[in-house]
C-alpha cells in the first residue's frame, strides 16, 4: 500500500505535528508501507489528487488538520484516510460545542462560558480561579489559569500577541489530577496520571521538553475511578462520534472528598503520535507495538 502521511500544516502545533508525523512514516517504512511525506500547505488538494495514495495517515493536529476541513478535502477527493470524519473532527475541535455534547450524554464537564476576547476587561468574567482558552487550539497553546488572588483579568487574551482566534471559553478551574484515557478500535485503552514536573500544569513545554513531565500508565487511582474515566472516555468517543483513535483528558480533584470530582476536559481526535506520546504508549501496554498500532490504523482507514 502506498501511505501518503500528511504533517506539518500551519497550525500552531505544526512543530507537534512535524515530530509526530516523522514518527509515524518512519515506523509505517519499518513495516513495509511505501510512504510519501506530504508537508501540507495550501495546494494540498492537488497534491493528492495527483499522487493518489491508497491510504491518507493522517498526523497533523490543530486548526486545519484536526478541524474537520483537511478531512473535507480527502472525502470530496475519496481517499481513504485516518482517525475521525468530518463532522467528529469539527466537533471535537471546539472545546465549547464538544462540552455541551459530552454534558448531553452525561459526562460530567466544567461549567464554562464563551466569550469574545476583547470582552475580558475590568472585571473577571467569573470568580477566579477559572482557565481562559483559546476555543480552537491544542496542546494548551494559548490556555491562562486565573488564580483566586489575581485582581485583574489577564491582559494577555487582549493583546495583539494573542493568535488563537477571538472566541475563547472561560472555564472554571479544576485543580488535582492530569488523568488522560485512549480509545482505539471501539474499545478502551489504559488510564494515564500525567504529572508536570517543575510547571504549574501540563503546559506546552511540560507536554514536550525532554523531563517536562512524567507518565504513569496505569494510572494509580482507586479500581472506581480507573473504570469510570475508562467508560466515560468510550462514551464521549461515541457521542462526538469518533473513529479510529481518539483521547479525552480529564482532571481529578480529591482535595475535599475521598470520592472527589472528575471532570472530563476535552476529546482530542489527533492525539499526539511519537512513541513516547500518550496512546501510543497506551497501545503499547495494551500489546501492540507502535508498528502494529499504525498498521492497524491504516488498514482502519476509510472515507
Ligand atoms: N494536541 C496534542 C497533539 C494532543 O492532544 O496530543
Ligand atoms: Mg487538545
Amino acid at each position: 500500500k502506498h501511505v501518503a502521511v500528511l504533517l506539518g500544516g500551519f497550525s500552531s502545533e505544526r512543530p507537534v505535528s512535524l515530530s509526530s508525523g516523522k514518527a509515524c512514516a518512519d515506523a509505517l517504512e519499518a513495516e513495509g508501507f511505501q510512504v510519501t511525506r506530504v508537508d501540507v500547505d495550501h495546494d494540498v488538494a492537488s497534491r493528492l489528487a495527483e499522487l493518489k495514495p491508497d491510504v491518507v495517515f493522517n498526523a497533523l493536529h490543530g486548526p486545519f488538520g484536526e478541524d474537520g476541513t483537511i478531512q473535507g478535502i480527502l472525502e470530496y477527493l475519496q481517499i481513504p484516510y485516518t482517525h475521525s470524519g468530518v463532522l467528529a473532527s469539527a466537533l471535537a475541535m471546539d472545546k465549547s460545542r464538544a462540552k455541551t455534547v459530552a454534558a448531553a450524554a452525561g459526562i460530567p464537564v466544567a461549567s464554562s462560558i464563551v466569550m469574545d476576547r476583547f470582552a475580558i476587561v475590568g472585571e473577571h468574567p467569573m470568580k477566579p480561579p477559572y482557565v481562559v482558552k483559546p476555543v480552537r487550539e491544542g496542546s494548551s497553546f494559548g490556555v491562562v489559569i486565573v488564580k483566586e488572588d489575581q485582581a485583574h483579568p489577564p491582559q494577555i487574551v487582549t493583546s495583539s500577541e494573542w493568535r488563537y482566534g477571538d472566541e475563547v471559553l472561560v472555564e472554571r478551574y479544576i485543580y488535582g489530577r492530569e488523568l488522560t484515557c485512549g480509545v482505539m478500535d471501539g474499545k478502551v485503552l489504559g488510564v494515564t496520571e500525567i504529572v508536570p514536573l517543575g510547571h504549574s500544569f501540563y503546559d506546552y513545554d511540560a507536554k514536550y521538553a525532554k523531563g517536562g513531565s512524567k507518565h504513569v500508565l496505569p494510572a494509580e487511582i482507586s479500581p472506581n475511578l480507573y473504570q469510570n474515566i475508562q467508560t466515560l472516555s468510550l462514551r464521549a468517543h461515541e457521542a462526538i462520534g469518533c473513529r479510529g483513535v481518539s483521547r479525552s483528558d480529564f482532571r481529578f480533584d480529591d482535595r475535599f472528598s475521598e470520592e472527589g470530582e472528575l471532570v472530563w476536559l476535552e476529546i482530542n481526535t489527533q492525539p499526539g503520535m511519537t512513541p513516547t506520546s500518550l496512546v501510543p504508549e497506551m497501545a503499547a501496554h495494551a500489546g501492540y507495538s507502535f508498528g502494529e498500532f499504525l498498521r492497524w490504523m491504516v488498514e482502519d482507514a476509510s472515507c
